[in-house]
Order: C-alpha cells, then structure tokens, then sequence
C-alpha cells in the first residue's frame, strides 16, 4: 500500500478534511498528538501516525467517516505507556468487570482501559470510536466500520515488517472483511504457534468474517 500524506481524504464527507496534514493540525488531532508524543516510547508514537495514516488511507477507499477514523486511529493504544501492574489498577479503579482470559493476559487491557482515557481524558463519547478501541486486539464478530479500519490498520501499517502484513495490505483497500478475516486467521496461526492463550473474540471473527467473504 502506498499512501501519499497529501492525497485527498475526505471529499464527501460533511467535515472538510482534504488532506492527512489538515486531520494532523486540526486542534483536536495536536490535543492528543501532543498527550502521546510525550507518554509513549517514540516507536510507539511512531506506530500510532502509521495506523492514523493507514486507517485513514483505507477509510478513504471504503467510504468511512474520516474524522472518526483519525481518532480511533489516534487513540488505540493511548494507555500502551502503562505496565501491566498500572493497567490492572487502572482497570480495577473503573470497577472493569475483566473475563477469565483478561485476567491473566495483560496484553488485553490496554484496549479496555484505553476506552476509559478515551472518555475522560479526551471527551470521546462516539461509539463508533470507542468500539475500534475497545476492538482494536482482539477482534469481535460484529465490529462496525471503524473498527474494522482500525483493526486491519494496527496489523498492516507500514512499520509492521512480518510477512504477512504485506500480505493484507495486497487487498485490504479492496476487501476490507476478507482483510479482517485474514488478520484474525495471522494472529491465531501466531498464537498457536507461540503456545500462547487465544481470547474467545479472536476465534469469533475469525468465524464470523469467514462466513462473511464465503457467502
Ligand atoms: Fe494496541
Ligand atoms: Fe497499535
């Protein structure tokens, strides 16, 4: 995939984004910026404009919203600063009612307590967005189109060097489900071959976008 910072992203849409510079200087965008550019490592910040300027790629191709794309993009991982130990006080501290797997992968929570942030730090009240965080992971079986976006971007982004991620970049700007489908299908093939514990909504959408791109 090849995405120029100054193509056009948001011709029809009612906000009046032309280009990825105007989402980055768009007060809102430098108020977050700003937050993770100072609490993440660079690579991570790095990672996150990558996934902003992937997922607003995509949501160009498949007509999704743009500006909710920018900040689900922007804040997936806006707690990743966080240790496992802050993350599990943080989740407790919200009274967050944690799944067995949960429990025991604290990978997993940063999505979670990510919402949370999403919502206090940043006044982000969009489901739509809040559903791509939430999602963004593990996956879910009925994820809406943001999520899907930020999904597929957060694994294909440019700096994602496996193999596979070049696969799904082949089509996803094509064939957002079946790039959702592959995604969750990598992810398994790579935890089961590392032995480690696969959450329940991984294997769901897996399911469910297989079902999807076969009928
Ligand atoms: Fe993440
Ligand atoms: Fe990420």
């Amino acid at each position: 995939m090849t995405l120029n910072k100054s193509f056009l992203v948001n011709r029809n849409s009612e906000s009046s984004f032309s280009t990825l510079t105007e989402l980055r200087d768009h007060p809102k965008s430098i108020e977050i910026q700003r937050y993770l550019s100072e609490k993440l490592t660079p690579e991570r910040y790095e990672h996150v404009l990558s996934v902003q300027e992937t997922a607003v790629g995509l949501a160009l191709c498949h007509h999704a919203d743009v500006w909710k794309t920018n900040l689900a993009a922007l804040l997936h991982d806006v707690v990743k600063w966080m240790s496992d130990d802050q993350l599990y006080t943080a989740a407790a501290n919200y009274e967050i009612e944690l799944d067995p797997i949960e429990k025991i992968m604290p990978a997993l929570l940063h999505a979670i307590v990510g919402v949370k942030y999403a919502i206090e730090l940043f006044n982000i009240t969009d489901l739509e967005i809040l559903e791509a965080i939430r999602n963004h992971t593990t996956g879910n079986a009925s994820m809406g189109l943001t999520a899907k976006l930020i999904y597929v971007a957060d694994f294909i982004e440019p700096t994602r060097e496996y193999k596979e991620a070049a696969q799904v970049r082949k089509f996803a700007e094509i064939d957002l489900d079946k790039a959702v489908h592959s995604v969750a299908r990598y992810k398994i093939d790579f935890l089961l071959q590392k032995g480690w514990i696969i959450h329940p909504n991984t294997i769901l959408t897996y399911n469910a976008y297989l079902v999807n791109i076969t009928s």
